[in-house]
């Protein structure tokens, strides 16, 4: 659901376009002043409703309402994405959403055909406690069919062009996608982030929205189509902020598939996919609204180890990425393993190469005035703070810690370039041309290979205000558990929501 004023048309107040609605003796008695409004609808399959309405969000008052309007073709297959199944980098899988459950298929390659198997998730599917959920009880919307079909007999890095859907349905246009290199190849250059989530393509106002979002999908869709190389992506956790509005990951898939579609758009699910009380998510907060990682694993299926396991690990070139949830159990003996890059926080911070809060480890430049950290010699990783590619940023905290070597709190994503010997880093912030960057740091690889694998992704937790900012995400990283950071995300969510009591949106409900 999305609303807005009508004073976004700057003729309404002046009243520019009026009709005089009764006239006595010749004169008019009673005059109307007329607005435009523009919407930017996308297929969410079900009908759509206008409705206009008066006393604001917190005690609407409905005025009129619009026929039911249909979408021509509810059944077009829509919003690919592709994504990784293995290290072979030879099978790929492409998922996309449309309003029919009868298989479908993609051609691809030279007359190739896989046909999908087709999920989807119900209202009964999510949670909801004594707390409501968006999901279950205000903010639910039929998702439709999800089909997700796996191409095989690929090459490693090589184009390939193919087109989904089904006679009955319709086809989508012909796109075109990139494996990645296979495991073990030389070179892999990737864009990871954090907490990117969407934010609507007109001037509405919905439940939830994330300022950055839409500029940092463009800056990275300019990159690629602009031919600079990128192999794969890795959205490390806050996927789309949805968080129990259903209908806001159709709109979130519409935004990243233009890129998804392309190249392996890798994910790992975060509190607002997973958390929801009496649910089993470590943490107890109402922060993915009700939708407990059903739809997120249903949208983004990734070669996990199963249904609410949603972790991994996979190798794309000289890269093994080992993907956790923070929010299932990943204390030692647990079921999963440890880490390098996080999200959760909303900006970007770079630490020197530490252990224990300890730097053991401190870059140099090198003749380029790059910072390079010399791990030929390894002693523990580094970690950087990735989650801002769309969330409202955050401030740092005041206090200084050695082990803290750069933060930024501007909007953009992480660009990794890997080989063998070396693995380049750098920021770019979404305003930038793709040849510059703002912060750009690398470190320097034993001529080993199983040293150079060891690379990890992964979701940490946010830390508070009081200066414990990364000491926790370190403790976290190193002992692999968590103290008491939700309350900062938690009033922070709050201060996006104007103060209302849970750290999810209520108030698109109160609008109903
Ligand atoms: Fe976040």
């Amino acid at each position: 659901m999305q609303a807005q004023y009508v004073s976004n048309d700057p003729e309404y107040l002046k009243c520019g376009k009026s009709d005089c609605d009764v006239s006595i003796a010749g004169k008019c008695a009673v005059k109307t002043c007329g607005a435009t409004l523009s919407f930017h609808v996308i297929n969410i399959r079900t009908d759509i409703e206008f409705v206009m309405f008066t006393g604001g969000f917190e005690t609407p008052c409905i005025l009129n309402r619009s026929d039911p309007i249909k979408f021509a073709n509810p059944n077009q297959p829509l919003y690919a994405r592709v994504a990784s199944v293995d290290s072979t980098a030879t099978s790929m899988r492409l998922t996309w959403v449309s309003g029919d459950r009868s298989p479908q298929q993609v051609q691809y390659g030279d007359a190739q055909t896989a046909h999908s198997s087709v999920s989807t998730f119900s209202q009964d599917d999510m949670c909801t406690s004594w707390l409501e959920s968006p999901a279950v009880d205000f903010g639910w919307h039929d998702p439709g069919f999800i089909h997700s079909a796996i191409m095989t007999g690929l090459r490693p890095s090589s184009n390939y062009s193919y087109k989904y859907g089904s006679d009955s349905v319709g086809w989508s246009d012909e796109m075109k996608l990139r494996t990645p290199p296979a495991s073990g190849s030389d070179e892999l250059k990737f864009l990871a982030y954090g907490d990117m989530g969407k934010a609507p393509l007109d001037s509405s106002v919905e439940h939830y929205t994330q300022p950055g979002s839409v500029s940092v999908i463009k800056a990275m869709e300019e990159e690629v189509s602009s031919g600079g190389r990128v192999d794969s992506i890795f959205h490390i956790g806050d996927i789309s902020y949805a968080t129990g509005f259903m209908a806001e990951w159709d709109f979130f898939l519409h935004l990243i598939s233009p890129l998804a579609s392309q190249l392996p758009y890798m994910t790992a699910i975060g509190n607002h996919e997973r958390d929801y009380i009496d649910s089993g998510s470590v943490y107890v907060t109402p922060d993915s609204g009700g939708e407990c990682g059903v739809a997120y694993e249903t949208y983004f299926p990734m070669p996990t180890a199963g249904k609410d396991k949603p972790w991994y690990s996979i190798e794309q070139g000289p890269v093994h990425f080992t993907v956790i949830s923070t929010e299932h159990n990943w204390t030692q003996n647990s079921e999963q393993v440890d880490l390098v890059l996080f999200g959760h926080v909303h900006n970007y911070e770079r630490t020197c190469a530490v252990y224990k809060e300890e730097c053991r480890g401190m870059p140099t430049k090198d003749s380029n005035g790059v910072d390079t950290y010399h791990n030929s010699n390894y002693t523990a990783p580094v970690h950087a703070v990735i989650g801002m590619a769309g969330f409202e940023l955050d401030s740092f905290t005041q206090t200084d810690n050695s082990w803290s070597l750069v933060r930024i709190s501007k909007f953009g994503y992480l660009r990794v370039h890997a080989t063998k010997s070396e693995l380049h880093a750098e920021i770019q912030e979404m305003w930038m041309m793709a040849s510059e960057s703002l912060n750009a740091w690398q470190i320097d690889v034993p001529n080993d290979v199983a040293a150079a694998l060891r690379r990890g992704l992964l979701r940490a937790r946010s830390l508070d205000e009081s200066g414990a900012l990364l000491d926790e995400t370190l403790e976290v990283a190193l002992a692999l558990r968590r103290g008491s950071g939700e309350d900062h995300a938690c009033a922070h969510h709050q201060h996006q929501l104007r103060g209302h009591e849970f750290c999810m949106g209520q108030e698109s409900y109160e609008f109903e």
